[in-house]
């Protein structure tokens, strides 16, 4: 069933719904093989929590979750890793190796006389559900009739506030249709299941629990980690308080009835005892404070989209698939210091809610843009967790500091060292936690990208600075020194299909720049803030000749240049692999992972690296080795990764091949709406939603970020992404905010 425009309006809901439909995902009828997917698709969320779109009344095919950031748990069961098939067996035994599956606290289950309303005891009738990207909220009506033939209809909108990121809310109507009999409604629902399906979670107590007069209260403990959680809810029946889970819907209450919810959350990590928190929390709020709380929602989402939003005039589908890939970036990260965004942000279990490069090379720059706060705050998560990244690098013989490929709490790699194939039992080892390293370099890349677009000194001060000169330090540490030169080997490039491999181009091409950068960065302070140089020299016992060593290796590091035909080789030996068979226009899956030793021996690329330098860095080759390197590594790509297609999109657009740009493009726009990889039940793909944007902004339209704000190169023939007559957006950067008009033809940008 595709995800269709529905006539809005037919139905009445107790939350407005906007008008303009490129606001809206729609999406009618019932289909419980693909209530996953849907439930990533409708996802609600603030950065601070984010909870599955699930139906508001149980399923068995569903994973109705909620996931809190930062609350890890050990891994307690098998769980989906990035696809179904495949199963992470044993990992490391970290106590923060999995992002915290919660049950949801927006379903609720409803009992007519003779059943529960649910597909399987009663009949569905109708199911329509509307997700208002503009004010943040889902909207679903649900018709089902009982197997005594009522018919009972339930309208509901949700929301995660983005002005209190402790709270959910809830506007349900529940219409007896052709009926005059008794309901119950149950907020907790039945439970049977619990264990099964929240391992992670051990139920907790509390005093608090015995004082207060809410509907529900509920305490978690997670397993091997102690995070404690407390969730509670207070409820109204048609302007009544009513104080327990299970809720009589007599006669007497009416046709209609309509019940207003408050939900709140706390855990450990915001405050000692978060029972006692929640407990005050919601004794506070008053039900008249109820419709304010919805517009101050509404407004904080009104205060993004104006940042935020792209608009592509005469194409309101694609502003519509952009919106809705900015809105899910957004529920994926705050301002919290201490998470950064997760390979699948807050939406679902892939990649155990693990923070990749994703976050630094793609979804930082969309922040940067819009909301320079919410980008600082992922580079301050790496400033964190470099007590990790100092240990995985002195457990590898080198000084410095060296990210996690995956890390979670405390930077300390969580990536798991196994996974088995389900079908066959074939165990293949990952090897991607010790050999690719690239992501420190990645992550000095985002706090110069990061300084560039903002001249935010205090952060270079106080925080980035001690990132750069503790990865420079490590890279040159990690450089052998042979045949006249400096080497990087044994690494996993971008592409992952290759390991143990020597000179990988991208990994030397950013670490050169990540010793640039810190060279660089120390002159900064030097000119501006000599005595926090000092300061720095001193805390972490820097020298001079340290530094000289430094440029060395960067001067003296190989990267490999183009040869006769323009090409640059992807690894030291990577020409001389034997070339698999060409890869069929229509293949859209990588090499099962069952190849996974023979993929390593041939000339085959998951995902772009080369292409990767060009990407990050437009000015790093001449338009004809731009044009070979696309020539050459785009036919033998697989896009086994969702990272891949944005970065081809870009390259493509800046070469001019608007067809081949825009195909791309498209894709990576809508992985998710249209489900194109086929795991969007296992959340939403951050780091092809940051591509693509980036491709957009960067390649497409050739806006460049610099010290004295935005550029836009008006010299460059334009290739837009698609048929419409011009893109409108706004860019902040240098302290300003700058308005975008581009056209096809013609482009004009202010900053005020
Ligand atoms: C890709 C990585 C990416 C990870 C998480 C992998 O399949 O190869 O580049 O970081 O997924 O999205």
């Amino acid at each position: 069933m595709p995800t269709t425009f529905l006539p809005v309006g037919a139905v009445v809901h107790p939350q407005r719904v906007t008008q303009d439909r490129s606001w809206l995902i729609e999406q009618e009828g019932f289909d419980p093989v693909r209530e996953p997917e849907f439930e990533t698709i409708f996802a609600l969320g603030n950065g601070y929590s984010g909870v599955r779109g699930a139906l508001l009344t149980k399923i068995a095919s569903s994973t109705p979750e909620l996931f809190l950031a930062g609350v890890y748990a050990k891994k307690t069961i098998v769980f989906p890793y990035a696809m179904t098939q495949e199963v992470v067996n044993a990992g490391v035994d970290d106590a923060f190796a999995q992002l915290v599956p919660f049950p949801s606290p927006l379903q609720v289950s409803i009992k007519s006389p003779s059943c529960w309303l649910t597909p399987n005891e009663a009949e569905l009738q109708s199911l329509d559900r509307v997700l208002d990207l503009h004010r943040a909220t889902l909207h679903q009506t649900l018709v089902y009739k009982s197997n005594q033939g009522q018919l009972t209809a339930l309208l509901s909108s949700s929301c995660a506030s983005l002005a209190e990121q402790h709270i959910f809310m809830q506007d349900l109507t529940i219409v007896r249709e052709n009926h005059e009999t008794p309901l119950v409604l149950e907020l907790n629902g039945p439970t049977e299941d619990f264990a099964l399906r929240y391992p992670h979670l051990r139920r907790g107590s509390s005093t608090a629990l015995a004082t207060t007069p809410f509907a529900t209260f509920d305490l978690f403990e997670t397993a091997g980690s102690q995070f404690h959680v407390a969730l509670a809810s207070r409820l109204l029946l048609n302007g009544e308080e009513i104080s327990t889970p299970n809720i009589e819907l007599p006669v007497s209450a009416g046709r209609t009835m309509r019940i207003r919810r408050m939900i709140a959350v706390y855990t450990s990590r915001d405050c000692p005892d978060p029972a006692t928190q929640v407990a005050e929390y919601l004794t506070h709020q008053t039900w008249g404070d109820l419709d304010g709380l919805w517009k101050n929602h509404a407004e904080a989402w009104q205060a993004y989209w104006e940042k935020a939003d792209i608009c592509f005039l005469g194409a309101p589908d694609v502003t519509q698939a952009q919106r809705f890939n900015l809105y899910q970036l957004r529920l994926g990260k705050g301002c919290d210091d201490r998470v950064s965004i997760g390979a699948r942000a807050l939406t679902g279990r892939s990649y155990e809610g693990h923070v990749f490069w994703d976050a630094d090379t793609y979804a930082m720059p969309v922040f940067l843009c819009s909301q320079p706060q919410i980008a600082k705050s992922f580079l301050m998560y790496r400033f964190h967790t470099l007590g990790g990244a100092r240990r995985r690098a002195s457990t590898m013989g080198h000084p410095g500091a060296c990210f996690a490929w995956e890390s979670s709490v405390t930077g300390d790699d969580v990536t798991p060292r196994q996974i088995v194939i389900k079908s066959s039992g074939e165990v293949i080892p990952v090897l991607t936690g010790e050999q690719q390293l690239h992501v420190t370099a990645d992550v000095a890349f985002a706090v110069r990208q990061y300084f560039h677009a903002t001249g935010d000194i205090e952060f270079l001060q106080a925080y980035g600075a001690e990132i750069l000169v503790e990865t420079a330090r490590f890279w040159a540490s990690r450089a052998n020194f042979r045949d006249q030169g400096y080497h990087i080997d044994g690494v996993i490039g971008p592409d992952e299909y290759h390991f143990g491999i020597n000179d990988d181009a991208y990994t030397n091409w950013l670490v050169r720049e990540n010793l640039a950068a810190a060279i660089d960065a120390l002159a900064v302070m030097k000119a501006t803030a000599p005595e926090s140089l000092d300061k720095l020299h001193h805390s972490l016992n820097l020298t001079r000749p340290e530094v000289d060593r430094w440029d060395e290796v960067k001067t003296r590091l190989f990267i490999p240049r183009p040869n006769a035909q323009g090409v640059i080789e992807q690894f030291a030996g990577f020409f001389d692999l034997p070339q698999m068979p060409p890869i069929e226009p229509d293949q859209t899956t990588r090499p099962p992972l069952l190849n996974w030793l023979g993929v390593n021996s041939v000339r085959r690329c998951k995902q772009p690296d080369v292409l990767m330098i060009p990407f990050l860095i437009p000015s790093a080759f001449d338009p004809g080795t731009l044009r070979a390197n696309f020539a050459y590594y785009e036919p033998i790509t697989d896009h086994g990764s969702s990272l891949s297609r944005p970065v081809h999109a870009a390259i493509a657009a800046r070469l001019g091949l608007a067809e081949k740009a825009r195909e791309y493009w498209s894709t990576s726009l809508r992985i998710d709406l249209e489900n194109l990889m086929g795991n969007t039940a296992l959340g939403f793909h951050v780091g092809c939603a940051g591509g693509a944007w980036q491709a957009l902004i960067f390649h497409f339209l050739g806006i460049t970020l610099g010290n004295d704000g935005p550029t836009l190169d008006l010299q460059r023939p334009r290739t837009l992404p698609c048929s419409c007559q011009a893109v409108q957006l706004k860019i902040f950067c240098q302290n300003k905010t700058w308005t975008f008009n581009i056209s096809n033809l013609s482009g004009d940008y202010r900053g005020e």
